[in-house]
């Protein structure tokens, strides 16, 4: 589904974010990404929703070369896409349930199957309740879940959620990854940023590691931490 072909990204700072990436990521896998601060984690999945462009080598999603797209092409992509933003990134004037409404607007749903599914994964992240609030009216960990509404609204081909449970209580993470674990057995390829080293052990499935812009282990079934 994904395949990095030595991709390096520089940063027109200079910053050298990822540095000769190789990387296959099949249809329904459900990988960690993990590594320290400014690792390049998150410029990694920029780069498959082309957010940013590669400075040398290729990231082709489904056989395309991402940077090669269209623009009209680059919505589509989008919207095969589920992202959940490191920075939430929600609408302010739009409450909760306008918010996930949204990314089924602009994909041309009907009214009638907009007031049937945005209730349904509001639920599905446990903001029912909070359907007619405005983001800033919610805690941190409730307007990650909107983003995670939204990100999931569209039954995504691929769900790519940086650092989910950065601001979720242990019960609520562990809630949220049993969520992503029915997307995944539904058929959702699944990337996840994460630093909770809990929920990378126990859930044992593909670990990518990267430190200094480079792919250090790659393992499945492996822990957040090498085991040696
Ligand atoms: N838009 C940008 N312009 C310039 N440099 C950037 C930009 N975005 C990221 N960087 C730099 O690129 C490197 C990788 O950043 P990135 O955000 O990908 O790290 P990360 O692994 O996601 O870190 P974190 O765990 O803190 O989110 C860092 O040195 C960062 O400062
Ligand atoms: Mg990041």
């Amino acid at each position: 589904m994904i395949r990095f072909y030595g991709v390096t990204k520089v940063y027109p700072n200079g910053v050298k974010a990822l540095d000769n990436i190789n990387l296959h990521i099949k249809k329904g896998e459900f990988l960690f990404l993990v590594g320290p601060s400014g690792a390049g984690k998150s410029t990694l999945t920029r780069l498959i929703f082309r957010e940013e462009l590669p400075t040398r080598g290729q990231v082709l999603f489904n056989g395309r070369n991402v940077a090669r797209m269209r623009s009209r092409e680059v919505p589509y992509l989008r919207r095969r896409i589920g992202m959940v933003f490191q920075d939430f990134r929600l609408l302010p004037q739009k409450t909760v349930f306008e918010n996930v409404a949204f990314a089924l607007e602009v994909t041309g749903a009907s009214s009638r199957d907009i007031k049937r599914r945005v209730p349904e994964v509001l639920k599905l992240v446990g903001l029912e309740d909070k359907a007619g609030m405005l983001p800033a009216h919610l805690s941190g960990g409730e307007q990650q879940r909107v983003g995670i509404a939204r990100a999931i609204v569209n039954n995504p081909v691929l769900l790519i959620a940086d650092e989910p449970t950065g601001n979720l209580d242990p019960e609520t993470s562990w809630g949220l990854m049993e969520l992503f674990q029915q997307i995944n057995k539904a058929g959702t390829t699944i990337i996840m940023i994460t630093h909770a080293r809990e929920i990378v052990d126990a859930m044992k499935k593909r670990v990518v590691a990267l430190e200094s812009g480079r792919i250090v282990r790659d393992e499945e079934g492996g822990g957040y931490s090498r085991e040696d």
